[in-house]
């Protein structure tokens, strides 16, 4: 161990794909307006490159530009893990941070902090603590390891805590601050683009009838060509209807393209648009008669909006969108979703109530926290 440091490093911040922006964006703006903190450096790994799923929600969020880009790219779990790991050691070389903030559950959340605590280099992640139960989510295996190589574990739900304890993790390092995605969600919310004026835009002129949402990118329901086929089927048969707007990841688009199922999104009834901006995004959630979706942040997004969410999983690491929430886990379940749809169309389907600190001051809670635990834990120099 070195010497203790006079001047503590930067905190360095780190994004790597879409979901993490929103979550960081809060952040960044709370640790630079509390000036009991060291400067904060944003890192992008370049996990994300397309423009849709990166520069224009950097754009719409506020975000500043990262300081410092990896570019990563693509590559298999392996490979871009081992990748940003290569190209994040020496960043923290030179930046001897006092600590590292990671969100959520991407590859490039674990690759940090893994190079950080190897270095002996402090870790906080934010999101800390969901459980799917399901380790062939990669997202799972992200989240089990980095929660294992955090030092400081901010949390959403309190069933989190109950998740940690379980996996061994001391409870004084864990700590119920809120959703940093919903101070994000209430902070633009007013800013949220009408969803007619992205309809228009994409030329699908649903009228009174209402919409759905519909995102899909999971492997689970894209990477397979049956899953994919059936999902496809699904959403023609909920069209019939509601008409739906599908906001298509690269991933899902490729996939429909290789194993020719593009016929299926060919009605009059599907819109089908490209990843969308935040503020289109939320606009056209908002004003959705409903969401189907197999993303982790939406299942959060649509609680803290009142609309109702069928989440074409088997599982949810964010169990507090169905007991609390308008969240149903309905996996696959042509019968059951249709069930639901009609539910939904008769009477409005689940209502659901805000959780426990979705207030959107949770950035603000963990700005805090942080600057008292940095107070009292003077970093030693790294090696
Ligand atoms: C990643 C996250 C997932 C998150 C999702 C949101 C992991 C393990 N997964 O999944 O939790 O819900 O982001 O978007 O980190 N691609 C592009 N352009 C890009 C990035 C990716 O076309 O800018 C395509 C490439 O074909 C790539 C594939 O999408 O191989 C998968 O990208 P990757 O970053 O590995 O994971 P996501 O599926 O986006």
């Amino acid at each position: 161990m070195g010497n203790l440091r006079d001047n503590p490093g930067a905190l360095l911040c780190v994004v790597g794909a879409r979901p993490n922006y929103m979550k960081m964006a809060p952040l960044l703006r709370a640790f630079r307006s509390n000036p009991a903190l060291p400067p904060a450096v944003l890192v992008h790994t370049g996990q994300h490159y397309d423009p849709m799923l990166n520069d224009r929600l950097f754009a719409d969020l506020a975000l500043p530009r990262p300081d410092i880009n990896l570019g990563v790219g693509s590559g298999s779990h392996a490979v871009q893990t081992a990748e940003v790991m290569r190209r994040f050691e020496p960043v923290v070389d030179e930046h001897q941070p006092s600590c590292v903030v990671v969100v959520g559950d991407v590859n490039s959340t674990l690759a940090c902090s893994l190079v950080a605590a190897k270095k002996g280099v402090p870790v906080a992640h934010v999101e800390a603590g969901l459980r799917s139960f399901d380790r062939a989510m990669p997202e799972e295996i992200n989240r089990i390891l980095t929660d294992q190589l955090s030092d400081l574990l901010y949390t959403t739900e309190r069933s989190a805590r109950d998740n940690l304890a379980r996996e061994g993790i001391p409870a004084e390092r864990v700590h119920f601050a809120g959703n940093v995605m919903i101070d994000s969600l209430l902070f633009h919310k007013s800013r949220a683009v009408p969803a007619v004026q992205t309809l228009q835009a994409a030329r699908a002129g649903f009228g009174a009838e209402g919409y759905g949402v519909v995102t899909l990118h999971r492997p689970s329901n894209v990477d397979e060509p049956e899953a994919l086929r059936e999902s496809l089927d699904i959403l023609r048969e909920v069209s019939e209807r509601l008409p739906l707007v599908c906001a298509l990841h690269p991933r899902t688009v490729a996939r429909v393209d290789s194993f020719g199922l593009s016929h299926l999104l060919n009605t009059g009834r599907i819109a089908v648009l490209p990843p969308q901006g935040y503020l289109e995004m939320l606009g056209l959630m908002a004003w959705a008669t409903l969401v189907l979706t197999d993303s982790g942040g939406m299942q959060e997004e649509t609680t803290a909006l009142s609309v109702p969410c069928l989440t074409m999983r088997e599982n949810t690491e964010r169990p507090i969108t169905i007991e609390q929430g308008t969240n149903t886990l309905v996996g696959r379940d042509r019968a059951l979703i249709l069930r639901l749809v009609d539910e939904i169309l008769a009477t409005g389907g689940k209502r659901g109530r805000t959780p426990e600190l979705w207030d959107g001051r949770a950035a603000e809670r963990i700005a805090a926290h942080l600057a008292r635990w940095l107070a009292t834990h003077p970093m030693p120099l790294h090696a």
